[in-house]
């Protein structure tokens, strides 16, 4: 069985106090669960990625529960170091504790115009690097679904996300499938399309990759709600959850639900 990926976004929300206040509630309730079921055999990872002001006071937090809860920055940039101001690179990323990296969220590319060319860079940057893991977001808009084009749409942006990847071991890829028109809308796919494109995708990179460890996850409108009818679909190798992450409550139901833990 494929280990499943439980991943938080917390956007540009929550200060340094925030965090505090949201892992304080969130740890005890993972101590109460852990009191209750042996966390050890888990077959989840639950991965926080919050705003990178608080990188590294959430690795402080995390520091005990290092096993299971990975941090992730929810952008990175491809050079090294340099005259780029208001960015961030792997080497920082990477001394604040963070295992992953989002690359290409819908936002990054709609609202602050990234290209195609541009992410490419960064997932090439990161697998030369080494040290993260990527999340590679991917995902049509509301349109291109009416036309029934997600799949070749989807295709493209795979394909050139990965173009400068030398060779053909993407084994620690982590794809988030995530329709645009279903992040932040409260629309979340239905489970059998959700499924469809997992499908799709995973079908794409084993056509042309070794893709031993990789993971397609989804995103948009997962909640406490829908949570566990998404996670039956074979494909589906866990989520990637914004507004319902803000939550500590919602985020712990939502890991609960999806690692089936009573
Ligand atoms: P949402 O966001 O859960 O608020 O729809 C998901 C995402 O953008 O990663």
């Amino acid at each position: 069985m494929r280990k499943q990926i439980i991943a938080a976004n917390f956007k540009m929300n929550k200060t340094d106090e925030d965090i505090k206040k949201y892992f304080a509630v969130f740890l005890d309730l993972i101590n109460g669960l852990k009191n209750r079921s042996n966390l050890s055999g888990l077959d989840s990872d639950l991965i926080f990625a919050p705003p990178f002001t608080s990188l590294s006071g959430t690795n402080k937090i995390i520091k005990t529960c290092r096993d299971f809860i990975k941090l992730s920055s929810q952008n990175v940039y491809y050079e090294k170091s340099g005259a780029y101001t208001g960015e961030i690179s792997i080497d920082m990323l990477a001394s604040c504790g963070c295992e992953y990296t989002i690359i290409g969220h819908s936002e990054r590319r709609n609202i602050f115009n990234e290209s195609d060319e541009l992410i490419g860079k960064k997932i090439e940057a990161v697998y030369k690097d080494g040290r993260l893991r990527p999340i590679l977001c991917v995902g049509e808009n509301l349109e291109v679904r009416k036309n029934d084009g997600q799949e070749k749409f989807v295709e493209n942006q795979l394909l050139n996300a990965l173009k400068y990847v030398k060779g053909t071991v993407i084994k620690s890829l982590i794809v988030a499938y995530e329709p645009v028109w279903a992040i932040g809308t409260g629309m979340p796919i239905k489970a059998e399309d959700g499924e469809a494109m997992h499908r799709y995708i995973y079908d794409y990179l084993e056509s042309g990759y070794s893709i031993s460890e990789t993971r397609v996850i989804y995103g948009g409108s997962v909640t406490e709600k829908n949570i566990e009818e998404i996670m039956d679909k074979p494909h589906i190798d866990g989520v990637l959850v914004g507004g319902a992450s803000l939550d500590p409550q919602s985020f712990y139901n939502i890991f609960r639900l999806a690692s089936n833990i009573n």
